[in-house]
């Protein structure tokens, strides 16, 4: 009888063991793997429109982006159009005629989900309409409209981490009792890292660094993230700062290093300022390279409608893709950088590595790299996940990397 009654107990504990987990795991983990889509930001800047915003979501589809992951618009600064006599947020109507809500039931009748973006001060970094004190009827508003995403700036609020951790949990607080799944995107630029509070105080990704402008590298070498600001950031420059924060990702907790840059070629827009003059495909690959062996989330900010063939072999590379979205989560450390080339290694979930090995140099180079000197001491089969073929078996690997190119290898252990 004891022996039931204890087998009963540990069935019990095991079944609302079992529940607590499922409960946890669907209440919290709002972004699983990194977020995925189109951000309206780098292209339009404020100058945005629901017309707009729908024809890039049918392309999104015609496309194959939502197929392959892109599976959010996310709507940047420039949407709103002030407040009403009941202080409710309002869009700009003149840019928004059929409201938010109608955009947001248009896109998921298409599979994608909507994101939104505002900040955490008076006004946005565009001047326009932001939710400091309207926390609570802002997020209840954005849910009744179906948003999926907050981007949360912080232009015009304190320099002071205590300050921002409490703007930022208040935001996030809101959204949790606002009645709908809404995933938070800390905006700080990484000035009060963010890698160390953000997912304590409720955001489940947040930004590394200053904005990414359209260009490989700064024209100034940088001391300091923060001076990134005002000299511009280019591909490798996020790279080199977000390197550092590794161990702070994980599933649902992510390092954004910003918005892709890839098919813009120096487009004029926000990207294009600072010395944002465009990137070869090659530099584009390896933003995608990197921003997939890093976890962070891949915003597109292209014209959909009109991608080149380049570009969209660079964006819907689905073995990339899957490497960005990797059930183990674990972002790349980087293993050797020195004046020629940052080398990073990721493990996978099913057991294969990931290997990302970037010339940073202005000439050609040939790499020799030997994989027991990254840790790996057997022997592998190599798939190149840009010519898509296997290039070799072994535990070496020999061959050329162009300037700015990144090979990007998954191996397989044989
Ligand atoms: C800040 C953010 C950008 C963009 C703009 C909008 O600069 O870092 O990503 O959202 O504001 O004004």
């Amino acid at each position: 009888m004891k022996k039931q009654i204890l087998s009963l107990i540990v069935i019990l504990l095991c079944l609302s063991n079992g529940t607590a987990q499922t409960q946890i795991t669907n209440g919290s983990l709002l972004a699983p793997t990194p977020p995925m889509g189109w951000m309206t930001w780098n292209y339009f800047a404020d100058a945005i429109n629901e017309k707009d915003i729908r024809e890039m979501a049918d392309a999104i589809v015609s496309t194959g982006m939502l197929k392959a992951g892109y599976d959010h618009v996310f709507i940047d600064d420039g949407w709103q159009g002030g407040r009403d006599k009941r202080n409710t947020i309002i869009a700009d109507p003149m840019k928004f005629p059929s409201g938010i809500k109608a955009l947001a039931d248009y896109v998921h009748s298409k599979g994608l989900k909507l994101g939104i973006y505002s900040d955490a001060a008076p006004l946005t970094c565009a001047g326009y309409t932001a939710s400091l004190n309207f926390e609570d009827q802002d997020a209840k508003t954005f849910a009744s409209w179906g948003i999926d995403y907050l981007k949360y700036d912080y232009c015009g609020a304190p320099d002071d981490t205590e300050i921002a951790k409490t703007r930022y949990k208040k935001m996030a607080d809101a959204l949790r009792k606002s009645g709908r799944d809404i995933a938070l995107g800390i905006c700080e630029w990484g000035d009060h890292k963010p890698w160390l509070w953000g997912q304590q105080v409720g955001g489940q990704l947040w930004r590394t660094t200053a904005d990414l402008r359209d260009k490989w590298k700064s024209l100034k070498t940088v001391k300091t993230a923060k001076e990134l600001h005002s000299v511009g950031a280019g591909i490798i420059d996020i790279v080199d700062f977000s390197q550092d924060y590794a161990a702070y990702a994980k599933p649902g907790y992510w390092n954004d290093m910003d918005m892709l840059v890839v098919g813009l070629y120096g487009k004029k827009g926000p990207s294009g300022d600072l010395g944002g003059v465009g990137c070869t495909d090659t530099e584009y690959q390896s933003q995608m390279s990197l921003w997939s062996i890093m976890n962070s989330p891949l915003a597109a900010t292209n014209d959909v409608r009109t991608m080149n063939a380049e570009t969209k072999r660079i964006l819907l590379n689905e073995e990339v893709i899957a490497i960005n979205q990797d059930a183990l989560g674990k972002q790349a450390v980087c293993k050797i950088k020195n004046e020629l080339w940052s080398v990073f290694v990721r493990p996978l979930a099913n057991g294969d590595f990931a290997i990302a090995i970037l010339n940073r140099s202005e000439i050609a180079q040939n790499s020799k790299i030997d994989f027991a000197e990254l840790g790996f001491n057997s022997t592998y089969e190599i798939k190149d996940l840009w010519q898509h073929k296997v290039i070799g078996k072994g535990k070496k690997w020999n061959g050329k990397v162009l300037p700015h190119e990144t090979k990007l290898f998954r191996l397989k252990k044989i």
